[in-house]
């Protein structure tokens, strides 16, 4: 087969957005619109991959740091012929180009494969037919079907306007036509600008072929234009998502109720409750549930896990059979063993738990490495920042600590060490023994109440 180059037209400004980000880079599915674009395209394995870039061209450069991508700027939009245009030298003189957009982020590989097959030698376009047609190209075809033109909505004819049938904006050209056609195209047309679409009739007039090929639902054409559009290609992708959650045996309270901003693995008998976010790589082992609203974000929950509703995990690691939450706040470097109870209002960071240990109320822990069966009381915490540096806490096997304690680190608590409710501990805690840090109670006797004068 020929050689295949693919150009993404991501120079409009997107006006309608209105926001600072330049409009490809909005995310969908968590990730920038333009960075799937790129992503399907790889999957068609192009020899040169070419992005015609515009408004906000270093950021969204920056933004995408592929080193295999080839930057075309085109610092005046007068068009999708002109864009093309600017990435002509790029192009080789032989094999076919694709022309995608950047803002239609969910077309799929398969659709774009059959698109190129049906091209050829020649030109093959990518259309759709639409109850409402109203802003897009629309192809125009002779009596016996075969494609003669492309007409801008703003530049048909009324009867013309009355076809159903669109250009998507996506097609595939022969590079050996390129140079001609599109120093051929003007922009003597109701929006003064150079249309692409106008090679379909300069490649009829050439006798090279034209066809098309058709999307396998609408959108996978559907392009961004303002926050509206957005919000509706983000609902169908996760609906997809979700539904490819369910075939896959995974158990979802409510598949409208689910979003999945990366990547969610998972083993069998997961169960996802409403409302929860996944963000990054996620990866729930067998048998792991997790309860409504929480969200984890580059996690791992190893299987039989539970997490338990408004839970906040990221970057973090669980082993098998832990109890999470509800309300537990697991950071980055959160690290917990098999058989961990992290409860209520409790936050771990930067922090080792070891199997069987339980921080089960109220409690901070950061930068602490824990033991096996460890119990921390109710309400205490690691006191690791002095306000400019971050200090350690060691904190053995089977250590109880009462509740209320402060760990005033660097610290250490040795193996069954245990620690009375209440104390401030910033010496050692020697192994096997009781230590207290708090000031004796005291009755002082014949007090008397302060009474109203
Ligand atoms: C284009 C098609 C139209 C099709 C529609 C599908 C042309 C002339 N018209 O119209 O037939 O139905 O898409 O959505 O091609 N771009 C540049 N540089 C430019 C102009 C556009 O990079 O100078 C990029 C935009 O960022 C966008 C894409 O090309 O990704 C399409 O541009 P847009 O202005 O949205 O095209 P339409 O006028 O909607
Ligand atoms: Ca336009």
């Amino acid at each position: 087969m020929d050689s295949l180059s693919i150009v993404i037209l991501a120079a409009g400004q997107g006006k309608r957005m209105y926001s600072s980000l330049p409009k490809v880079l909005h995310p969908i599915g968590g990730q920038a619109m333009l960075s799937r674009v790129i992503r399907t395209a790889r999957s068609l394995k192009p020899q040169r991959l070419i992005v015609v870039y515009g408004h906000g061209g270093e950021q969204v450069r920056q933004a995408i740091p592929d080193p295999d991508i080839l930057w075309v700027q085109q610092s005046q939009q007068l068009g999708t012929g002109h864009a093309l245009k600017m990435a002509l030298p790029q192009l080789p003189t032989t094999g076919q180009t694709l022309v995608l957009y950047g803002d239609v982020p969910l077309t799929l590989s398969d659709t774009l494969q059959r698109l190129i097959a049906a091209a050829a030698d020649g030109v093959a376009v990518l259309t759709d037919t639409l109850e409402n047609a109203s802003g897009y190209g629309r192809m125009l075809r002779s009596a016996d079907g075969k494609l003669q033109a492309i007409i801008e909505d703003k530049d048909c004819t009324p009867v013309q306007r009355a076809i159903r049938e669109i250009n998507t904006g996506m097609l595939v050209l022969p590079n050996i036509q390129l140079n001609r056609w599109l120093a051929a195209l003007n922009n003597s047309n109701a929006q003064g600008e150079y249309y692409l679409t106008d090679v379909v009739a300069l490649a009829v007039a050439a006798g090279v072929s034209v066809n098309s090929a058709s999307v396998s639902a609408s959108w996978e054409a559907v392009g961004v234009n303002n926050k509206r559009q957005l919000a509706e290609l983000e609902r169908i992708l996760q609906s997809q998502q979700a539904q490819a959650l369910l075939d896959a045996g995974v158990t979802l309270a409510d598949p409208a109720r689910i979003d999945i901003r990366g990547t969610l693995q998972h083993g069998m008998d997961v169960a996802i409750d409403v409302n929860c976010v996944f963000e990054g790589v996620v990866e729930l082992g067998d048998q792991v549930s997790i309860g409504p609203n929480c969200v984890l974000k580059n996690v791992k929950v190893a299987a039989g896990s539970q997490i338990a509703a408004f839970s906040h995990l990221e970057n973090a690691v669980v082993g098998s059979d832990c109890r999470i939450g509800p309300y537990a706040r697991l950071r980055p470097g959160a690290e917990l063993a098999d058989h961990t109870h992290i409860g209520n209002f409790v936050e771990i960071k930067n922090s080792r738990i070891g199997s069987g240990s339980k921080v089960n109320h109220l409690s901070y822990i950061g930068d602490a490495e824990l033991g096996r069966q460890v119990n921390i009381g109710a309400g205490s915490i690691t006191c690791n920042y002095d306000g400019v540096n971050k200090f350690k806490t060691v904190i053995g096997d089977q250590v109880f600590v009462g509740s209320g304690s402060m760990l005033v680190a660097p610290v250490i608590l040795e193996n069954g060490a245990t620690i009375g409710a209440g104390s401030v501990i910033n010496q050692t805690a020697p192994a096997g023994q009781l230590t207290l840090a708090r000031v004796r109670q005291v009755t002082l006797a014949g007090w008397r109440r302060p009474v109203k004068k």
